[in-house]
């Protein structure tokens, strides 16, 4: 058997970071909706619209790239369809190029006939608008990474200025505006900072969008959409789906990021140990493998060899006590359990102080939760708890292997 025949995989590069799926089953109605939009305006002859696409600080993998893509193709599609020229371009900003480097793109992606070598700034613009006007098409511009533009000190505000107030530069013989633009940022921040950098510019936007971070049942459908792409028939369940789509949703009951991509990924994971174990069913025991891999991937391993042995004794303790029970784990039971532990690798368990400040550091590096104890409970007693985004199992084993390391005692008979 192939390497590439497997048991499970029928298409892999449905589960690959770039693939656009043919129809988008969540967030339908904002494709729609800008699809519509932006071709009636083509239809129309008055284009020059400024969307922005944008969602929230510190979220990603919420699907602005894919929306961006989708709408941009889709657009294609339906303006062949109604004999309008159309072209859609894509642009990711990533490393902030300059805005020659983006109209060489720009140019580049319209046509090879145009070209751009040795002109100025001002030339190439006219040089796009003009081959628009000749060959009257329409195009889509989208920007994406736009936070990089308006953040990074190398970018002016007038070159800014004149990529999206391009027709001011360069006005079309016609009159007829031919180029939108899709805007594609992180989050809001960077449209305030717009507005208050370059009013000009930020009041040209016509559109907003803003995008949330996904809910289980909406992971839940995309994972749905790739697995039966991607796998055969009965080598998935919805039930291994349910535990992604519930561990990543915001609303759900692990690490809530919304994120898709990381949901993706768990999957194609899931689905990369169960062909390794020779299985030609994805089964519970490796999607949560998958995850439990994915989410040490948020303890920085820095972080932990960072930690003196005392401290690592104090996490390993947590880990131990979360993996075996759900009562809270108060400071007295945690100190207990740490002074067993300490004995058991022959290490004298430090002072009542000591202790606490092993708390209080691992608190602030973001390993441990501290949160004072309801009523009930005599004295200043705390809860500690392992961040949610943290898991237990996953946890202990690395703790583990480095302490062992540290002090050269394996402790594979604790558990
Ligand atoms: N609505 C959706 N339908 C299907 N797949 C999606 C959807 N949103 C995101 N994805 C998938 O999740 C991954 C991350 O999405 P992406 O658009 O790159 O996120 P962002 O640009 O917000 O970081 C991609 O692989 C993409 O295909
Ligand atoms: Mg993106």
């Amino acid at each position: 058997m192939g390497l590439s025949e497997g048991l499970i995989f029928r298409n892999r590069k449905v589960l690959a970071e770039q693939y656009i799926p043919p129809e988008l089953r969540v967030r339908k109605r904002e494709a729609t909706f800008l699809v519509r939009k932006l071709l009636s305006r083509f239809s129309e002859g008055r284009a020059g619209d400024v969307v922005a696409i944008f969602g929230s600080p510190g979220r990603s993998g919420i699907g602005k790239t894919t929306l961006t893509k989708y709408v941009g193709y889709k657009l294609e599609e339906l303006a062949r369809q109604r004999g309008i020229r159309f072209k859609f371009i894509y642009t990711n900003v990533y490393s902030a190029p300059s805005l020659y480097e983006i109209l060489t793109v720009i140019a580049g992606q319209l046509s090879p006939r145009i070209n751009l070598k040795g002109s100025s700034t001002l030339e190439a613009l006219k040089a796009i608008v003009d081959y628009l006007y000749e060959k009257s098409y329409y195009v889509l511009i989208a920007i994406d990474e736009f936070q990089n533009l308006v953040n990074s000190p190398k970018v002016d505000d007038a070159y800014l200025y004149s990529l999206i107030r391009i027709y001011e530069q360069v006005p079309p013989p016609d009159g007829i505006p031919r180029i939108s633009y899709l805007l594609v940022a992180s989050d809001y921040l960077v449209f305030s900072k717009l507005r208050s950098k370059m009013p000009q510019i930020e009041s040209q936007i016509t559109f907003r969008q803003h995008l949330e971070p996904y809910r289980v049942d909406e992971l839940y459908e995309i994972l749905e959409q790739r697995a039966q792409l991607a796998f055969y028939d009965n080598a998935w369940s919805p039930k291994i789906l349910e535990i992604i789509a519930s561990y990543y949703g915001v609303d759900g009951t692990g690490i809530r990021d919304g994120n898709a991509r990381r949901a993706i990924n768990a999957l194609n994971t899931a689905a990369e140990y169960a062909e390794f174990e020779g299985s030609n069913v994805i089964m519970e025991e490796h999607v949560r493998k998958a995850l439990s891999v994915d989410s040490m991937a948020n303890v920085s391993a820095q972080d932990l060899e960072g930690l003196s042995t005392h401290e690592l004794l104090v996490l390993l303790a947590v880990a131990q006590h979360t993996m075996r029970s759900s009562e809270p784990l108060t400071t007295g039971r945690l100190r207990q359990l740490y002074k067993e532990i300490a004995e058991y690798y022959g290490e004298t368990p430090r002072g009542h102080s000591q202790f606490n400040q092993y708390i209080n550091n691992l608190a602030s590096i973001g390993l441990l939760n501290v949160t004072p104890s309801g009523k009930g409970m005599r004295g200043r007693t705390s809860i500690i708890q392992l961040p949610v985004e943290i898991p237990a199992t996953a946890l202990y084993e690395v703790v583990e292997e480095i302490i062992k390391r540290k002090t050269g005692i394996g402790v594979r008979n604790w558990i």
